[in-house]
Parts: C-alpha cells; sequence; structure tokens
C-alpha cells in the first residue's frame, strides 16, 4: 500500500511553516519561519505584523519543504492545512496559499485543528499506546485531554484564563527580561537549581481546569511588597531589581508551574487508571525541568512518557500533516470551500 505523501501548512500564529510527511517515511521536510524577533520589542505577537510577514514567508518556506524533501508539487496527493484555532488574519493566508494549490493542482484538502496537531505531535516520533493524557502547554493554549483514539479524544480541562506560556510571557515582561519569556525564565531558574524560594499560590487542586492569572498578580504584588514596583505609579524601581533577585522569582515560577501540571497529571491518574502513558506538548513542553519531572512522575506510576524534541514541541506543520495523514484514512476531507472555523 502507497500512504499519501502530504503537504502541511501552518500559520496560526507567529510561525510560518511548511513540512512533507508520509506516513511509512515519517516527516521528510519540517521547514519553519519564526517570527520571534519581529514581536520581541513588543513583548508579545502583534497580529497585523504576523500576517504581513506570513504573506512574505509562505511561498519560500513551501517551496523549501518540497525542495529539501525533494518532491515536487506533483508528488503531492493531499494539503492539510490549519484552519482553526489562531489569528485570523494569519490563518487566512495559510488557508487561501493552500487552497490555491490544491485548486489548481485538482488535489484534496483538509482542514485541521491546530490543537489537534499538538495533541497527535508525539506520533512524529512515537507510537504512542491509547489510551493516554496529553497535557498541552503553550503561549496560546493549556489543556489536558483523555485521547482514547485519532480523532477521538476528550478534553478534562482548559485554562479559564492565561496559557500556561502566556504566564511565562507576561511575567518575563513585568520582569524586562524580553520575549519569549519561557526559556529566558528556565535559564535564569537554572542558575539558582529550580529552588522553590517565595512559594507562589498553586490554585485548586480537585478541579481539571486551570488558572495562571493569578500567578501573575502574585508575583507582582510580592515585587511591590519587596518596593521594588510601585502599584500607584505603576513604575518597576529597576536598579532594586537585582539579578539574584530575579532568579528565585523565576525559579519560583517554574517550580509552582511544574507543581500544577503534576496535580493535575495525578488527579486524572485517579480518575483513570487504564491510561497508559502521558504526553506532554505544545512550545512549554521544550521546558526540560517540568519535562523531567513529568517523565519522572510517569515513570513512578509505571506508565510510558512522551515528549516531541524540542521542533515538533512549538509550532510546525509536521503536526499538521501528520493529522492530515490520519484523517485522509478516515476520509475526513474538507472541499475548496474551505474557510475559517
Ligand atoms: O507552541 P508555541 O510555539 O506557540 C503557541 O502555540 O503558543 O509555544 C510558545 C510558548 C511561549 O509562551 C514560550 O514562552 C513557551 O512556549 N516556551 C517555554 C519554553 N520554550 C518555549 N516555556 C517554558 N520553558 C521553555 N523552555
Ligand atoms: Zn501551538
Amino acid at each position: 500500500m502507497k500512504y499519501p505523501v502530504i503537504l502541511g501548512i501552518e500559520t496560526s500564529c507567529d510561525e510560518t511553516a511548511a513540512a512533507v510527511y508520509q506516513k511509512d517515511r515519517g516527516v521528510l521536510s519540517n521547514q519553519i519561519f519564526s517570527q520571534i524577533n519581529l514581536h520581541k520589542i513588543y513583548g508579545g505577537v502583534v497580529p497585523e505584523i504576523a500576517s504581513r510577514s506570513h504573506i512574505e514567508k509562505i511561498r519560500p518556506i513551501v517551496e523549501n519543504a518540497l525542495k529539501t524533501s525533494q518532491i515536487t508539487l506533483q508528488d503531492i496527493d493531499i494539503i492539510a492545512v490549519t484552519q482553526k484555532p489562531g489569528l485570523p488574519g494569519s490563518l487566512l493566508i495559510g488557508i487561501g496559499f493552500a487552497k490555491t494549490i490544491a485548486w489548481a493542482l485538482k488535489k484534496p484538502i483538509i482542514g485541521i485543528n491546530h490543537l489537534e496537531g499538538h495533541i497527535f505531535s508525539s506520533f512524529l516520533e512515537n507510537q504512542v499506546p491509547f489510551p493516554h493524557i496529553c497535557l498541552t502547554a503553550s503561549g496560546g493554549h493549556t489543556s489536558l485531554y483523555l485521547v482514547h483514539d485519532f480523532s477521538n479524544y476528550e478534553e478534562l480541562g482548559h485554562t479559564l484564563d492565561d496559557a500556561a506560556g502566556e504566564a511565562f510571557d507576561k511575567i518575563a515582561k513585568i520582569l524586562g527580561l524580553g520575549y519569549p519569556g519561557g526559556p529566558i525564565l528556565e535559564k535564569l531558574a537554572q542558575e539558582v537549581a529550580f529552588k522553590d524560594f517565595y512559594h507562589y499560590p498553586r490554585g485548586k487542586t480537585d478541579s481539571f481546569y486551570f488558572s495562571f492569572s493569578g500567578l501573575k498578580t502574585a508575583v507582582l504584588y510580592d515585587l511591590v511588597n519587596k518596593n521594588i514596583y510601585d502599584l500607584k505609579t505603576k513604575t518597576m524601581h529597576i536598579d532594586k531589581l537585582n539579578h539574584e533577585l530575579i532568579q528565585k522569582v523565576a525559579s519560583s515560577l517554574l517550580v509552582c508551574i511544574n507543581d500544577i501540571f503534576i496535580t493535575k497529571l495525578k488527579l486524572a491518574l485517579a480518575y483513570y487508571p487504564t491510561i497508559q502513558a502521558i504526553t506532554f506538548v505544545g512550545g512549554v513542553a521544550c521546558n526540560k525541568f517540568i519535562k523531567n519531572n513529568i517523565k519522572n512522575f510517569a515513570q513512578e506510576h509505571n506508565i510510558e512518557f512522551f515528549s516531541p524534541s524540542a521542533q515538533y514541541c512549538t509550532d510546525n506543520a509536521a503536526m499538521i500533516a501528520l493529522v492530515g495523514s490520519y484523517k485522509a484514512q478516515q476520509g475526513l476531507f474538507s472541499d475548496y470551500k474551505l474557510d475559517l472555523a
């Protein structure tokens, strides 16, 4: 049996990405242009800048993906494109580009849910047993899923306010550390060996839902109490914000978010004792400290642990193509009227 060659296209936020994937051969190419440098000075993603950059990069990125996989457009059997959720202006660039190629070449097209891409991203490098628990944590989303099979999963809980990555980004911004905050804070926390100096609030322990906005407030009020941040004038006394203090905030924050994740996973295991594995996906899964802790937790409970390599944790088109491949197997195609969902 010849498995279809899938071209994946992803433009939901600030990465322009294209990948070629075939089930039996795996990822044949995975091209990403990250817009981080364009958004850095604003401390977050600026939607209009994001869409303009996608327009410039989409064609060269798709061409590169084809070239590195030594595949021509004619060899592509199916085009899979992120349809939702994301920034509308950004999504439209990818959808428009994908529809044009599909229509011109008369190839089938499949609209993909970006979150499903993350949920199944562990399958790019491993065969993960079902049922399993998937913890998705990125800059836009933080959710816990019970995954029964491909296309068959249920959300147990999601964040009621900020996503975990967003908490890292916002707190890094408060501390004047730059964007994205996650990797910067991890490096600082590592310097003081991931200790829990300030013990920030962990929130509810008996619910699958997350909340991270209180954490941001807790960090801010801690700085107020230390006379570093002035609430009235909304000014930071940068001279008092020394490196040691920033290290301690970063470290306490990482330990806190790690504890929150472990608490939710414990609850999931208690409710669903038959689960075979835990997967940890999304940009925050690049965090080695948290990843190792979840891995140890899984081992202690005699279940397997999977987390994609960094290139498949952050936004990428390989995961979109992979979901396209099993949707195609199930005959779940879209039509050329595909639009934002
Ligand atoms: O999955 P992703 O590329 O984009 C979204 O779909 O949001 O995730 C980006 C997020 C950012 O919030 C970033 O701060 C976070 O992932 N991140 C990390 C690390 N690397 C990236 N968070 C914690 N530790 C890291 N090492
Ligand atoms: Zn994402």
